[in-house]
């Protein structure tokens, strides 16, 4: 119930999410399956803990690759670094896909614990970001922060910190708890995969430590 109201309450500018966390919770009303992916449905304020950026590469092109890392410098502080390159533009005929496995109670992955879709990946995704789409930008080295983002090699200058990432951008301020591996891919208007990559967060509650 109480994720209902949230469904209700949020910016309209999260439709996007908030589409599918209600879908959620509307099977579960109807009792459809979605007990496997939430035992419990614990959800509210949190804080998230970075735990790894794993590489992908993608079989059929390599136009989009993110060769990155996280470096920890505190208890709280986790840096991206390392480099992107974009061998074409990035528009809004791209659409950004990211896709929630959860780790279940033994420890293996339960994949499509969430999905989001932003169609006009470029627009959505700068939107969505808020203040973070600059600062992510900028210490990438691109000096052009407009749609489309252009081709190039992006160098991370080890000074873009995730500290902030909940609050500046409009990701949900609250969420289900958990262990999750997330993988992002873009599709280009034939449906194609380009670049990926995932990232292994923990989502706990705001008090809670390791
Ligand atoms: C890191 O955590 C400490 C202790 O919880 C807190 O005092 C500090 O403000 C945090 N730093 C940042 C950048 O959030
Ligand atoms: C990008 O990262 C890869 C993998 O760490 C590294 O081999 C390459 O030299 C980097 N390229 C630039 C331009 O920094």
């Amino acid at each position: 119930m109480k994720i209902i109201q949230m469904c209700r309450v949020e910016k309209l500018i999260m439709k996007y999410i908030f589409v599918i966390i209600c879908a959620v919770v509307f099977h579960d009303d109807l009792g459809v399956n979605s007990q496997k992916f939430f035992p419990n449905l614990p959800v509210g304020d949190f804080r998230i803990e970075y735990k790894a950026f794993i590489r992908c590469q993608i079989k059929t092109n390599n136009d989009i690759r993110l060769n990155l890392y996280l470096s920890k410098k505190s208890a709280n502080t986790t840096e991206i670094r390392g480099n992107v390159t974009i061998g074409k533009p990035i528009d809004d005929s791209w659409t950004a896909n990211a896709i929630f496995a959860i780790k279940d109670s033994i420890g293996g992955w339960k994949d499509n614990a969430h999905i989001f879709k932003f169609e006009k990946a470029c627009t959505t995704i700068k939107n969505f970001l808020g203040k973070e789409w600059k600062l992510a930008l900028n210490s990438f080295g691109a000096e052009n922060t407009n749609c489309p983002l252009l081709p190039g090699v992006y160098v991370g200058k080890g000074k873009y910190e995730l500290t902030n990432f909940i609050s500046n951008s409009n990701f949900p301020k609250i969420f289900f708890y958990g262990t999750y591996k997330v993988r992002f891919f873009l599709t280009d208007k034939n449906n194609i995969e380009h670049g990926c990559g995932s990232v292994v967060v923990e989502v706990k509650r705001p008090w809670e430590t390791d």
